[in-house]
């Protein structure tokens, strides 16, 4: 039923100083950033192995990372999980009294379909649950190979586009938040 880890999201004031971490000292790369307006948050995938991390930067200050960072700092957020198919998942886990943040699958970018699971009932952890669509591990393959390619032209220049992406997404937004 459980495929893997997809990824560990961790929420963090600032992207470009949590990169100095994940990626300058830990040796992960980054495979893209984005901002997602849905959740006023920017982020960034850094894969590792079969999953990835995603760091979590909130901008504004209204949305729920916000509110967790406010309150308990930068930290884990929430663990992912692929599921092969999620609807019977869920069935499974509100026939056994575990409390659903979504009752039914939310459809994120390119088809997935999500749900969290209450950390109430996780045992204090948020958790997700991904169920993919056939085209995702294309999708992620591609990704890495247009890493790759661009990490083999200049390592350096790589870095330097993703940090003038985050200067310039930060200038579009107002930032109540760090
Ligand atoms: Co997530």
């Amino acid at each position: 039923m459980i495929r893997r880890i997809d990824h560990i999201a961790i929420v963090v004031e600032d992207i470009e100083e949590a990169l100095a971490f994940w990626q300058e000292s830990l040796g992960l790369e980054v495979s893209h950033v984005e901002e997602v307006p849905d959740q006023e948050s920017i982020v960034a995938f850094l894969p590792a192995g079969e999953s990835e991390i995603e760091l979590v930067e909130p901008t504004t200050g209204t949305s729920g990372v916000a509110r967790y960072l406010a309150k308990r700092g930068p930290g884990m957020h929430h663990l992912c999980l692929e599921v092969e198919a999620i609807e019977p998942v869920l069935a499974r886990l509100k026939d056994r009294g575990v409390r659903l943040i979504n009752e039914e699958p939310i459809i994120g970018t390119g088809g997935k379909k999500i749900a969290f699971i209450h950390p109430k009932s996780a045992f204090g952890v948020l958790v997700e649950l991904y169920e993919l669509t056939p085209e995702e591990p294309q999708r992620r393959l591609e990704a890495m190979r247009r890493l790759r390619r661009r990490l083999a032209i200049n390592s350096q220049a790589a870095r330097e586009g993703i940090f003038t992406f985050l200067r310039t997404l930060r200038s579009r937004t107002s930032r109540r938040v760090g």
